[in-house]
């Protein structure tokens, strides 16, 4: 028999496997197995009205290879296949010499809105000159991020729709997200704009738009390693490049082919308590900036038959500040992922995104998900009807033959297991 996977052990098992193999100290796996809530001190200073906790699962992804480096990923989700798609993708690509990734820059914008001026061209050409004031109107207002390094980097302004005067700051926020270091600085200068040339400040705000923090992450693979029972590997490298194609040209596609993507990327945000809404709001409005919405990810194929995927999407990513230094299991999170700085961070996730599609695209061009979603679906209802640990297995045999899955099958058959097993 051989030894048992990690997907099979039970909970406290992976724990004990994850400190045996040095990934979790003792206290982060006592901290995971107590599944502890949130005391009511940081809950109920969180938000406003906080009336409960809401819990969902943290799960991981094992050895994730990027840029050279092995990663035990930690996800939040609640859609049972995604963890698994995301292990299968990254056993595929591990084979292949892992991921590779780069983020060029790292900046973040911000928008700063004005109306009612007198003389738009007249108000640009001020903004134009007096740089070096707003600059210093910048430093002032955000003195810390200027200590950490960062700061305004630098001021475009622009006539829009013969109306508004936009200053655009591209702003330096070191390794922070930056919402409010943006956000008090775009504050600040549209002030300083107003009290020079008048006019109504309409907004000041962070655009999530984060096209200054766009993560590229690529892999190359021998087609053999994406065989299925079915089919050979090298058509199943022109299936995969078709399906991205047609995912090119059909807007309903392209929308469910970044959802897969997005399966994966948000579900690493969310454990490592970043913002996932900016990061869907980056995503979606990268994918439509040609005015066609498109697919974040290409796969192509070269001369030599491998198959190239690329994914390209912003990931205004923080590895300080909002809820991480807050929720505790954010920051078990990190010690398991154990990346070092918000570069990094934004690589994982981005590898994570475009293995997450590279698994759903392999299954949709040769068995359909189906076929794997129905198991862990049998295994969610095998829970939800009650099924202990141990029951949970045989129920499941049983489930994913059945005509209907549904809660009335998976009540019965239980029941008929534990008449069998008196
Ligand atoms: C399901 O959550 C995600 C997929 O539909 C993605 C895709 O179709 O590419 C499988």
């Amino acid at each position: 028999m051989t030894d048992p996977k990690f997907y099979q052990l039970t909970r406290t098992e992976r724990l004990a496997w994850l400190v045996a193999h040095e990934q979790l100290s003792a206290e982060d796996a006592a901290f995971l197995a107590q599944q502890q809530p949130l005391s009511d001190e940081i809950a109920g200073s969180m938000i406003e009205n906080q009336i409960g906790q809401y819990q969902l699962p943290i799960g991981v992804v094992q050895d994730v290879v990027v840029n050279g480096q092995t990663y035990q990923v930690p996800m939040v989700v609640e859609e049972p296949s995604v963890i698994a798609a995301a292990n299968n993708a990254a056993k595929m690509v591990r084979l292949n010499g892992g991921f590779q990734t780069h983020q060029q820059q790292r900046t973040m914008l911000g928008e700063v809105v004005l109306t009612d001026l007198p003389d738009l061209k007249v108000a640009q050409n001020w903004v134009l000159a007096n740089q070096d004031l707003l600059m210093q109107i910048a430093q002032a207002a955000h003195p810390s991020i200027v200590k950490r390094g960062g700061g305004l980097l630098a001021i475009k302004v622009t006539v829009v729709d013969q109306t508004f005067l936009k200053l655009a700051l591209t702003i330096d926020t070191q390794e922070a997200m930056g919402a409010n270091i943006v956000n008090t600085i775009c504050e600040a200068i549209a002030r300083e704009v107003q009290n020079d040339l008048g006019g109504t400040i309409l907004l000041s705000v962070l655009t999530n738009a984060a096209f200054g923090a766009v993560t590229v992450a690529t892999v190359t693979l021998d087609p053999a390693t994406l065989a299925t029972k079915q089919l050979a590997g090298n058509v199943v490298a022109q299936r995969i490049v078709q399906a991205t194609r047609f995912a090119q040209v059909d807007l309903p596609r392209a929308a469910t082919h970044n959802k897969g993507i997005m399966n994966g990327v948000d579900a690493v945000v969310l454990a490592t308590g970043n913002d996932w809404r900016a990061i869907e709001a980056g995503a979606h409005s990268y994918a439509a900036q040609s005015g066609q919405y498109q697919p974040l990810t290409s796969w192509q194929l070269e001369a030599d038959g491998r198959l190239v995927g690329r994914i390209e999407i912003p990931l205004p990513i923080g590895m300080v500040g909002g809820s991480i230094g807050i929720l505790p299991a954010v920051q078990v999170a990190h010690r398991l992922l154990k990346v070092t700085n918000a570069c990094e961070l934004a690589g994982v996730i981005a590898a994570i995104g475009l293995g997450q599609n590279l698994a759903a695209l392999r299954a949709l061009v040769s068995d359909g998900i189906q076929k794997g979603h129905m198991a862990l679906q049998a295994k969610s209802l095998a829970i939800a009807v009650g099924a202990t640990e141990t029951e949970i297995e045989p129920l499941v045999a049983q489930l994913v033959q059945a005509k209907h899955l549904n809660t009335a099958t998976a009540t019965a058959f239980l029941a008929q297991l534990r008449h069998n097993n008196e």
